[in-house]
């Protein structure tokens, strides 16, 4: 295949954090290094391609980066370059400032740009891409709930760092024979809630694809205790309702459009649990725990992959794409296969089918 002559690309990290950023970072700009090529780091997502805030990675700059958590390059989950929150003469604007990164990116000598981000990223990466800018995508988020790719970097260090966490909550509550409900981050998918649950022995896993019934919950806490299970772990994924109601919300984001902050379902479930089954019921939100702190080994193999990977893609003039995992293996997508969609966990998935066969509850 012809390889395409660029000699300059940036990289930019969007949407939350997530363990792994900073591995695919230093892939990428390592064997940029190797094929002769320069990096651009674009500082805080598309807020630094508008304001071009930027600098040349060299590989100094990427070295003992591997296991950091977060993004040396700053990130933000609110900058959208086509809606993009702005201040005008004191007072909070929305302006698109998209049309203006082409030439920009043009008169920087940037030739092409890889975007580590999740599918709302995806969806801008791709909108960038059908007006010229040459683009790779990598899948990130510990929601694991991008179309295209078997699995996201993120997601095996918050399933084990919450399964930590989970665990230390099975003493607690063993002690004080309580029931502990564990709200665990996701969105409107299930994938953490139901790879944590699982890792971690939870009796109940709710999630957002198997709308619960509260009734059922504190029945299966009944029953458990008659089994002599004088304590419950209940595994809540945020986005989880229950049968006919709506998912809580922490607060609006004010400065994200449409982008909701989910939190609460947790605290609302332990109040209800314990007013129906009359056992004490407490609740733990993990919240962004578990997305911050070193990656696990698996991540950190993914991110490296997918960076190297992303090179290759540059190299080959593959653009428009995303990296994927498909199969054990690396593989790429079109960017509109994970733009705007989110991936859920099928109701028949085998995981759910293999937690309900040693008996976990999903509340259904
Ligand atoms: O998408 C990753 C994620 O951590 C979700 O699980 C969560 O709903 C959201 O981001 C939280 O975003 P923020 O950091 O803006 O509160």
């Amino acid at each position: 295949m012809a390889r395409s002559k660029i000699r300059c690309i940036g990289i930019l990290t969007a949407g939350g954090d997530c363990p792994g950023l900073n591995a695919v970072i230093r892939a990428v700009v390592k064997s940029a290094n190797f094929s002769g090529m320069d990096v651009v780091g674009i500082q805080d997502g598309f807020r630094g391609l508008v304001e071009k805030n930027m600098k040349v990675l060299a590989p100094e700059d990427v070295s003992n980066i591997l296991t950091l958590g977060g993004t040396i390059l700053g990130s933000s989950n609110k900058d959208n370059p086509f809606h993009m929150p702005v201040t005008v003469r004191g007072k909070a604007r929305f302006r698109d400032c998209a049309s203006e990164i082409p030439q920009s990116l043009r008169r920087l000598g940037i030739q092409a740009l890889v975007i580590l981000g999740g599918n709302g990223s995806m969806t801008v990466a791709h909108r960038l891409a059908r007006m010229g800018v040459k683009i790779v995508g990598v899948p990130k988020t510990i929601d694991n709930d991008l179309e295209g790719t078997d699995q996201t970097f993120g997601y095996d260090t918050a399933v084990s760092v919450a399964s930590e966490a989970i665990d230390r909550l099975h003493t607690v509550a063993a002690s004080h024979h309580r029931v502990m409900v564990v709200e665990v981050m996701g969105r409107n998918a299930g994938w953490l809630a139901l790879g944590a649950g699982m890792a971690s022995g939870g009796d109940i896993i709710l999630l957002p694809e198997l709308p619960y019934d509260e009734w059922k919950v504190a029945e299966t806490i009944h029953d458990r205790r008659k089994r002599g299970k004088k304590s419950s772990i209940v595994v809540i994924a945020e986005g989880a309702h229950p049968k006919g109601g709506g998912v809580v919300l922490d607060r609006p984001n004010p400065r994200s459009k449409g982008r909701i902050r989910l939190g609460g379902v947790g605290r609302e479930l332990a109040h209800h649990l314990e007013t129906k089954s009359g056992i004490e019921t407490r609740s733990v939100v993990l919240g962004h725990i578990v997305r911050g702190g070193t990656p696990t080994a698996f991540d950190r193999k993914l991110a490296t992959l997918f960076g190297v990977h992303a090179l290759e893609l540059v190299k080959d003039g593959r653009f428009g794409r995303m990296v994927s995992l498909k199969n054990q293996a690396m593989d790429s997508v079109p960017l509109e296969t994970a733009a705007g969609k989110t991936r859920i966990v099928p109701k028949d998935h085998e995981w759910v089918l293999a937690a309900k066969r040693i008996g976990v509850d999903f509340g259904v």
